[in-house]
């Protein structure tokens, strides 16, 4: 069975693509190569064993997006992960935002809904809940109002496929991932970010190597256990193989409505002071950091209520924190060094 995965050479696209091959499916990747390099591919070829078949594309231009599905007619299901994600950059350049998550999505769901049938999952973000009252976050927690143009992005991606789908062959699961981390146990995939990491683990890891002066912890002033904001970090690969499961459900016609949605993270909370800690533990290496002022639009608490997975996808996260920590550890050592 094909699925085509867009953004396949990111993080969680090029993790998903691996799992997605053990479990036998033959994956066509989508990418731009925006935020991601070509050598991802030999990363899944060494992993795999397979090499997938590649499409250097931008979704953003729909006449290829059109040529695309004449010649691979035969996809059955989509994991579309292509999208840019830094919050920062989408509060400066919203129209960049807007643009390439929007338009891609819409130009694929438009040669989607052609098709009789049709399975497709969407990466969302907790984002979509802003501070959430009540902890562990629910699936049924209320939408918020989003804190930047990318959060916005989620949330008009999970309406307009929810709109879609309702008047089309089209079956979707959104999947809300809390915070991925972490890289392949073989070390030959891992997060790749491109200039001054900003989120907390790349920014880390890259501070143990050298690379970094310091981190700068935002804010122990919260009201947390230590001051410093709580989220729920999950390892990329638990995160992919729910992908692969959420695709199961689709295409083996189980699911109860024609949008299901699901949280994906590890249930447990972790402080950016508790993120340190283990990172030092496992890595062995004392890390300099400094409590600086908040950042702007971060928010206290997150993390999810996983029952809904749990249940119904039968997925469980399985790693810890310290795993996930040591395997962006020995990433980052690896690609220093080569
Ligand atoms: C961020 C986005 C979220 C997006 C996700 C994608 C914001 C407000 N949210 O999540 O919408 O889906 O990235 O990956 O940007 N921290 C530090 N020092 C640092 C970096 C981070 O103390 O140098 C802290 C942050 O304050 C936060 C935690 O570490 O408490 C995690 O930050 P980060 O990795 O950026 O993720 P989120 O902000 O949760």
């Amino acid at each position: 069975m094909k699925v085509l995965v867009t953004g396949g050479l990111g993080f969680i696209g090029s993790h998903t693509v691996v799992e997605l091959q053990a479990q036998g499916y033959e994956v066509v990747i989508i990418d731009n190569l925006s935020n991601s390099t070509l050598d991802v591919l030999n990363g899944i070829e060494k992993i795999s064993g397979k090499a997938p078949l590649f499409e250097n594309l931008d979704l953003r231009n729909k006449s290829e997006v059109q040529r695309f599905f004449s010649q691979y007619s035969d996809i059955e299901g989509v994991i579309h992960f292509a999208a840019s994600k830094a919050v920062g950059e989408s509060v400066e350049n919203p129209l960049l935002y807007y643009e390439n998550n929007l338009s891609a999505l819409i130009y694929l769901l438009q040669e989607l809904q052609k098709k009789t049938e049709v399975s497709f999952i969407f990466s969302s973000s907790c984002t979509v809940y802003g501070q959430a009252e009540k902890m562990p976050i629910m699936e049924d927690a209320p939408i918020q109002e989003a804190f930047s143009p990318y959060g916005n992005t989620k949330q008009i991606g999970e309406e307009i496929i929810s709109d879609v789908a309702k008047v089309s062959g089209i079956n979707a699961v959104l999947l809300r991932y809390f915070n991925p981390i972490g890289a392949h146990e073989t070390n030959f995939l891992g997060e790749l970010p491109i200039g001054v990491p900003q989120n907390l683990v790349p920014f880390i890891t890259q501070t143990a190597m050298g690379l970094r002066q310091k981190l700068a912890v935002f804010g122990d002033d919260y009201d947390t256990i230590d001051g410093t904001c709580v989220r729920d970090y999950i390892h990329v690969v638990d995160l992919a193989q729910a992908h692969v499961l959420a695709l199961k459900r689709l295409l083996s016609k189980q699911q109860t409505e024609k949008v299901e949605v699901f949280n994906v993270g590890t249930g447990k909370g972790s402080s950016v002071l508790e993120v340190i800690q283990a990172f030092e533990r496992v890595s062995g290496k004392q890390l300099p950091y400094q409590i600086v002022g908040r950042r702007e639009g971060d928010i206290t608490t997150a993390y999810a209520n996983t029952d809904k997975a749990n249940d119904v996808l039968g997925w469980k996260a399985l790693k810890t924190l310290d795993e996930a920590l040591l395997s962006a550890w020995n990433w980052e050592q690896k690609i220093r060094s080569v």
